[in-house]
């Protein structure tokens, strides 16, 4: 049987990895700066989340929902502790979209009768049907997607915002503080605040997606925190599980209560997968990685400054963007293969992505530099000749 071929694939084949570091088939070392699609949070095959998740598996990988467990009570207190978060509680998923899908389904059944959702210019939120109708690019949307009213804005149009909301007829308002997938753009705090006070007053769900800035790759655990709000739906994933699939929604205990069944899933919070979340907190906290992330992201974004043919530099914390006065497909491919460095792209297509492991250290820092430094040269004089 074939594979349904729906992935550009570079020609590369990783076969172990550690840290920073990753090795493919032919031996090969790449420094990784794309951390797997900001999926690697506390490093490739860290020995504390490969210890956890073994003995785990040694004991019980999975059973269902329908049995006490108590790993993943383990999991929310720690999250609270880790996100200083009170007054959430944890709904247990498998992926980003899956995560937006709940929180969204959740404000519509706290908001009866509408169908409309405020979501932001560049948004992506995933690929299931709710979250992929909200997502911004209509290429990705089939028809049976498009069952919700989309009211996009730009994400400083804090004004625009607060006005449709007063309205009173927004099932929700979804939001990334600082966007991934759509080019580093963050919605300004002073915006955040003014959106947290509409939604407030007129009864609306504000829901914060965090599957990507979230476990403290800006800096703070989520990204929002950097704007003093408290959301009432906050959807996490991505740096969750350091690679095993695992999300959730975080829910405002206050403003929805719990009903059994009115969200379910078969392999959501499975055994294994707590314990991937758990040693993920485990070694967030016991390694300081989040205080860690101010200090890296300087080093990061003082080398990025200087590079040539730079328009500027975008993102928060180790969650960055370069943008270059050119598309910068061709210099990705020529940074991977010839200079062994992965990094990210955009919808943007001048945007270099760059999300390292959290654990990245100063020295891969400056390996970074150098290999950037080395490409462009490379890629300019090229592009000069042509
Ligand atoms: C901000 C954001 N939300 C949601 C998703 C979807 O996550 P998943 O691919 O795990 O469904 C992504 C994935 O890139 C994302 O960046």
């Amino acid at each position: 049987m074939k594979l349904f071929d729906v992935y550009s694939l570079f020609d590369l084949e990783p076969v172990r990895a550690k840290g920073s570091i990753v090795v493919d088939a032919k031996g090969r070392e790449y420094l990784d700066f794309y951390g797997g699609h900001a999926v690697i949070s506390i490093g490739h095959s860290h020995p504390h989340y490969i210890a956890r998740i073994t003995e785990q598996l040694n004991r019980l990988g999975f059973y269902s929902n329908s049995v006490l467990n108590p790993l993943q009570e383990a999991l929310a207190d720690k999250l609270g502790e880790v996100a200083e978060l009170e007054g959430y509680e944890l709904f247990l998923c498998n992926s980003g979209a899956e995560a937006n899908e709940n929180a969204l389904k959740m404000a519509s059944f706290a908001r009866p009768g509408t169908n409309c959702v405020i979501a932001i210019a560049g948004a992506f939120h995933g690929r299931t049907s709710a979250a992929v109708n909200v997502t911004d690019n209509p290429r990705i949307q089939a028809d049976i997607n498009r069952g919700i009213d989309v009211l996009r804005f730009a994400p400083d149009d804090g004004a625009g915002m607060s006005e449709r909301l007063a309205k009173g007829d927004v099932t929700a308002v979804l939001i990334e503080a600082v966007q991934g997938v759509g080019g580093l753009t963050r919605c300004p705090p002073p915006v955040l605040q003014q959106l947290e006070t509409a939604c407030r007053e007129t009864g609306t769900p504000l829901i914060l997606d965090e599957v990507q800035s979230g476990y403290g790759r800006t800096g703070k655990f989520f990204a929002y925190q950097h704007a003093g709000i408290r959301p009432d739906l906050i959807s996490i994933a991505k740096g969750m599980g350091n690679g095993f699939p695992i999300g959730g929604v975080l829910i405002r205990g206050a403003r929805f209560a719990a009903q059994k069944g009115m969200l379910g899933t078969t392999f959501g919070g499975n055994h294994l997968a707590c314990a991937a979340g758990l040693a993920v907190l485990e070694v967030l906290e016991e390694e300081q990685l989040i205080k860690k992330v101010e200090g890296k992201a300087e080093r990061l974004e003082h080398i990025l400054t200087k590079l040539p043919g730079l328009r500027r530099v975008k993102g928060l914390g180790l969650m960055l963007g370069a943008e270059f006065d050119f598309a910068v497909g061709p210099l990705r491919k020529q940074l991977l293969h010839e200079q062994g460095l992965m990094t990210g792209s955009s919808s943007n297509p001048n945007i270099l992505r760059i999300l390292p492991p959290l654990t990245v250290s100063d020295g891969e820092i400056d390996a970074f530099s150098d290999k950037i430094h080395q490409g462009l040269t490379q890629h300019l004089a090229t592009s000069v000749q042509l």
